[in-house]
């Protein structure tokens, strides 16, 4: 990979952009100007979700820009309270509008489960993977995947599904990196990507990405994203500054030795969101 506009490929063959540019919370004021500039900055994956509320101004800015829209990859989700068959579908149909589209490159299901005590969420996982599969054949979509699953709620649709997804999106930094999740997909060909690939700046001043950011005279942002890359994992950084919209783009100069990595692998838990698929979240302070 030498720019974020390399790709990886997904197991059903289509080429995804090795970074994408995230939204959520984009929208705090701001989204229209934020993603105007991502798009200057020469982003061309973006990461969004009916729950951001950036769905619309997305559309807007890609429309604005005249930017050729196959240029794009642009990539949703289906909120908790859109999982069921007939939902899901008529919430497809929505975000597409919102993004002035008439097709997504790709469509997850944003959590496995709508609350942490439902019983049932292995049936409404199926019949919301259905919605998907059906899209995914009559080609409103160009790949199919998950977010937030964890390898219990992958193997329920892997019991059930036609079609394998092709994406998991998982908390995935520095200090949070999930190895038995992150393991368990690759080992099946399902493409990972990092939401909160910098831990919102929570552990950047662990001595560790310190110590690994000065050796590399870049910062420690910079090394979270080469960590992820070197994982094979898609990051999906989000920035409201150009400078660092732009200087998230230059990790392809250094790399991160074996070492270096291991070490990363192995630091103790830190940055995590406390988020977790099956508990209420967790407020940390
Ligand atoms: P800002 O918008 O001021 O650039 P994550 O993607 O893990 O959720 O982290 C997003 C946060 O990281 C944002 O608050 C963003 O702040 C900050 N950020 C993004 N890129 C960089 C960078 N290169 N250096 C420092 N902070 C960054």
């Amino acid at each position: 990979m030498n720019s974020i506009r390399d790709c990886f490929t997904l197991s059903n063959g289509v080429e995804i952009p090795c970074m994408a540019f995230g939204t959520y919370k984009a929208s705090e004021g701001q989204t229209a100007d934020v993603i105007k500039r991502a798009i200057e900055a020469g982003y061309r994956y973006f990461d969004t979700a009916s729950f951001y509320g950036t769905e619309k101004y997305l559309g807007q800015a890609i429309k604005d820009s005249g930017i050729p829209r196959k240029e794009f990859f642009i990539a949703s989700k289906a909120w908790k309270d859109e999982m069921g068959h007939e939902k899901t579908k008529v919430a497809f149909e929505s975000s597409l509008e919102r993004l002035k589209t008439d097709y997504l490159d790709l469509y997850l299901i944003h959590w496995p489960l709508p609350v942490p005590e439902c019983e049932d969420w292995k049936e409404l996982d199926v019949d919301t993977w259905r919605a998907l599969e059906e899209l995914y054949g009559e080609g409103r979509v160009r790949a199919i995947g998950l977010s937030n699953f964890l390898p219990h709620h992958i193997e329920n649709i892997l019991e059930h599904c036609e079609i394998k997804p092709m994406a998991d999106q998982l908390e995935f930094h520095p200090g949070y990196s999930q190895e038995a999740a992150v393991r368990y997909c690759q080992e099946r060909g399902i493409q990972v990507q990092a939401w909160s690939p910098l831990g919102r700046m929570r552990m950047f001043k662990e001595p560790l990405l310190v110590e690994i950011s000065e050796k590399h005279g870049v910062s420690p942002a910079q090394v979270c994203l080469r960590y992820a890359l070197q994982r094979n994992i898609i990051p999906l950084p989000k920035s409201s500054s150009i400078e660092r919209m732009k200087q998230n783009q230059e990790i392809f100069h250094f790399e991160l030795s074996a070492e270096e990595m291991y070490r990363l692998e192995t630091m103790p838990q830190a940055g995590w969101s406390g988020e977790h698929p099956d508990r209420e979240r967790i407020i940390l302070g």
